[in-house]
């Protein structure tokens, strides 16, 4: 199967950490990049594999984007991928996988990074995680992106 039509939603409020990760991602899979504010969600159709990505907020992804995806009808079948910056860096886009599964998304990959937090108690020091994602971050989201291309295109 050729993949032809990538769309990348992403919400990324607070530093821009997760849009450097959607725009990294995006390059390598010529996607068409969008904040969730902008996205038209009668247009999911149209593409082959979407993405989804998010800052993490009080342990969770944005709230526009999770109801964003609520929203949706059955998307039975249709391939996504997954991805969150997080102060902590753990994989919390197992939940968010876990939230297009219910719409029957085929989630083929997640990917999870730290980002820098400056906000609450983390002002106090300046901020944890300075730089991130910093450029070995990029270069994992790419590979990330690559290995996509191999999932999906394989018969
Ligand atoms: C209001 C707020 C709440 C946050 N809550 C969490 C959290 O619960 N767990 C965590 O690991 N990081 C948390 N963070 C840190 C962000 O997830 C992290 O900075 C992320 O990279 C932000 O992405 P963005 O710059 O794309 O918005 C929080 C940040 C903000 C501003």
């Amino acid at each position: 199967m050729v993949l032809t039509e990538v769309l990348i939603i992403y919400s990324s409020i607070h530093h821009q950490n997760t849009e450097k990760i959607a725009i990294a991602m995006g390059e390598v899979l010529n996607a068409k990049t969008v904040k969730t504010t902008d996205v038209k969600p009668e247009d999911l159709s149209k593409f082959d594999l979407i993405g989804f990505g998010s800052g993490i907020y009080a342990m969770r992804a944005d709230d526009g984007l999770l109801h964003l995806i609520e929203n949706l009808p059955q998307m039975t079948g249709k391939k996504a991928f997954v991805f969150t910056t997080s102060g902590m860096g753990i994989a919390f886009s197992g939940s968010l996988a876990k939230t297009l599964r219910k719409k029957e998304f085929d989630v083929i990959g997640k990917f999870d990074c730290r980002g820098f937090v400056d906000w609450g108690p983390f002002r106090l020091v300046r901020g944890v995680n300075k730089g991130k994602p910093d450029d070995s971050d990029i270069a994992m989201a790419k590979e990330f992106a690559k290995e996509l291309i191999r999932k999906f295109t394989k018969p």
